[in-house]
């Protein structure tokens, strides 16, 4: 059976969902058949959530780049792939067309096999949102090696731990990176991340914003020179033939923060990957020819790979990408981009919203929207206020909102409306795609069926059966992936998220339940925060909890036990925080710091986290039962001394 590959109609998203509940892997072939393929699969699929062992396609070969560049050079070669907006506006743009980018991939592919890159081999990129990044991502995957991409905001220290938990042996990085006003230098982050280490072979530099770099000598290349090397004349272009994968052969690992100390490399495999992010960006965002499509995301994260490389690129769209950030030079640059490349999608964060919001309607004059067709949300659940402005001033109640509900882990989107085709809520997510198979369950892991006060049921998220584009493993440690996803509740999928379902079957999510705070739709672990913070000379102990925040939605709040002598709190407070920026990065800077004698722990030493999101949020009467408490008291003074 065929079904329709973009649904156009409720009907059709009704058939779809019902035909991939009961028959997956019917509708799943169907759906596979979009794709170009080396060989096609002898089996669709093959799970149990025990082990986890989940194969999507096994036998199945491709590479995902002849995906998203060779099968669009025909018609779409001349096609823009990539237009490149810079940081600073009176710098150009830059065009990649599908040919273009299929020739710089090529040369780049070429490059790492030069300097000793195989199939299998970790290859980490830490890069400013340059095209190159991009080049980088595709060129890895091209020759069968597994990027690591990191976000230019993490530490030294960072980047040293993820380097050594992926055994990774290439680095593809820039001398620097252009953010707003500020010039990152990326480079030097680099070589304070390797210091010590012992597995890295290759340091591919690539040139951005002139900042001096050292270059060490048998480790350290320039970007240029090596691609000066693979180049013959225009009249004849390098083509490397891409490494032939397995479907369930490791496309990439993302690291992503837990409720535990240390970040987890969650791993996506070729063909399941390939496959989910094309289908849901097709549909959610109802992508048409010639479309252009704008994430405002980082590459860094999973909603940069999703949807501004893999799924734009292998659907044959175009895609905007960003250098630099929403309020600079001043808060009218998201719109300024919008009216000059002439965007018909936009997919960003609340917190960008909320942000822009409270500069007012001023940014907005004299810029033209009129491009837009459908807007989106990503990273965090968005507020009706910020829902209703974008609504109103951004898509001028004209453009469907799509609010997508997903995770790293689940490599593209889950729960969504698709754009002008299933019915919209303000801050719901509202339906399942198809193939996913949400459940509310209580903390025993029983499925909810007794509607709240409102009608409405509420419980934890999980998801029943696998979706092609699950993630497979965390690297180098299956065991956590089990415990960490897996192990809460029997053959569950357990998201980490609560949520709450009306009558219609939308879902609302309502945000974390485990220890993760999402601070501008990113996520942090309260552990890896209170592990940074210990690491200050003067700090004994602390805990960490979130509590909300206009803008960010939620901030960092940190209790703090300091046994040196803060002759300056204020100066002391400072150096924390730069402990903080140099372990982790400054995305994970406490906004608040409040220093501390005691922490509200129970007889057995836990820390009560509830008391102290309560305090944090503003709560000072119902703190619930405080009568296990070791030490009472110290609640009293933690109230007190409240910021
Ligand atoms: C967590 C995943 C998905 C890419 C960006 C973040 C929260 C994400 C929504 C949404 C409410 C959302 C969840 C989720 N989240 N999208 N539309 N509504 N919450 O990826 O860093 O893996 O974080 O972000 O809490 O678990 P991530």
């Amino acid at each position: 059976m065929s079904y329709p590959y973009q649904i156009t109609s409720m009907d059709q998203y009704e058939m779809a969902y019902r035909v991939s509940v009961t028959n997956p892997e019917e509708y799943w072939a169907s759906v596979a058949q979009h794709f170009s393929w080396r060989k096609k699969w002898e089996k669709v699929l093959e799970w149990n959530f025990k082990e986890p062992n989940v194969k999507w396609f096994q036998g199945a070969k491709l590479n995902i780049t002849e995906n998203c560049l060779d099968r669009h050079l025909g018609e779409k070669g001349d096609q823009p792939a990539i237009i490149w907006e810079p940081n600073d506006p009176s710098e150009n743009s830059r065009i990649l067309t599908y040919k273009k980018l299929h020739q710089r991939v090529c040369q780049f592919a070429q490059v790492l096999r030069n300097n000793g890159v195989k199939k299998g081999d970790r290859v980490c990129i830490y890069m400013g949102m340059i095209p190159e990044l991009a080049i980088a991502v595709l060129a890895t995957a091209r020759i069968g090696a597994i990027h690591s991409v990191i976000f230019g905001g993490f530490s030294a220290q960072s980047i040293a731990d993820r380097l050594e938990d992926a055994q990774a042996t290439f680095i593809v990085t820039c001398d620097g990176a252009f953010r707003g006003g500020k010039d990152i230098p990326l480079k030097s982050v680099i070589d304070d991340a390797l210091i010590g280490n012992k597995t890295i072979k290759r340091v591919i530099v690539y040139t951005r914003t002139r900042t001096a770099v050292s270059m060490i000598k048998g480790r350290d290349v320039w970007w240029e020179d090596e691609m000066l090397k693979v180049t013959e004349g225009p009249g004849n272009p390098v083509n490397v033939v891409a490494e032939v994968m397995d479907a369930e052969d490791p496309l990439f690992i993302l690291y992503t923060s837990g409720s535990t100390g240390k970040p987890k490399g969650v791993v996506h495999s070729c063909a399941g990957y390939m496959i989910w992010t094309t289908y849901t960006f097709v549909n959610v965002f109802q992508y048409n020819p010639g479309d252009i499509h704008f994430c405002t995301a980082d590459i860094g994260w999973i909603t940069g790979h999703s949807y501004i490389v893999y799924g734009p690129l292998s659907a044959g769209a175009t895609s905007l990408m960003f250098e630099g950030i929403p309020t600079w030079p001043d808060a009218g640059r998201f719109w300024d981009i919008v009216d000059k490349h002439k965007v018909n999608i936009l997919y960003t964060a609340p917190t960008a919203i909320r942000s822009l919001m409270g500069f007012g309607l001023d940014p907005l004059k004299g810029k033209n929207l009129s491009s837009l067709k459908i807007l989106g949300t990503v990273g965090e659940p968005i507020n009706e206020e910020a829902w209703h402005w974008y609504d109103e001033h951004i898509g001028k109640k004209k453009c469907p909102i799509v609010d997508t509900w997903w995770q790293t882990e689940t490599g593209g989107v889950l729960i969504s409306n698709l754009a002008g085709v299933t019915p919209a809520k303000p801050s719901w997510a509202t339906l399942p795609m198809p193939g996913v198979q949400p459940i509310l369950v209580d903390e025993n892991g029983r499925e909810v069926t007794q509607k709240d006060e409102d009608g409405l049921l509420k419980g934890n998220l999980c998801i029943k059966a696998p979706w092609p584009s699950i993630l497979r493993t965390t690297y180098g440690d299956h065991e956590r992936c089990r415990k960490n996803y897996f192990a809460t509740y029997e053959n569950l999928y357990f998201t980490g998220d609560g949520a709450l379902k009306d009558d219609n079957g939308f879902y609302r999510i309502t945000g974390r339940v485990d220890d993760v705070l999402n601070v501008s739709g990113h996520r942090i672990g309260t552990a890896e925060v209170e592990n940074a913070l210990n690491m200050h000379a003067g700090v004994v102990e602390s805990a960490v909890v979130g509590y909300p925040h206009n803008i960010k939605g939620q901030g960092i709040y940190a209790y703090v036990i300091f046994s040196g002598n803060k002759k300056d709190e204020e100066l002391t407070r400072k150096d924390i925080l730069s402990t903080v920026s140099r372990v982790i990065g400054p995305i994970a800077k406490p906004d608040k710091i409040q220093f501390v004698n005691g922490l509200p722990k129970t007889r057995s030493g836990k820390i009560m986290r509830r008391i102290l999101r309560k305090i944090a949020e503003g709560e000072t009467e119902n703190l619930g039962d405080i009568s296990t408490l070791l030490d009472p008291g110290v609640v009293e003074e933690i109230k007190n001394g409240k910021l």
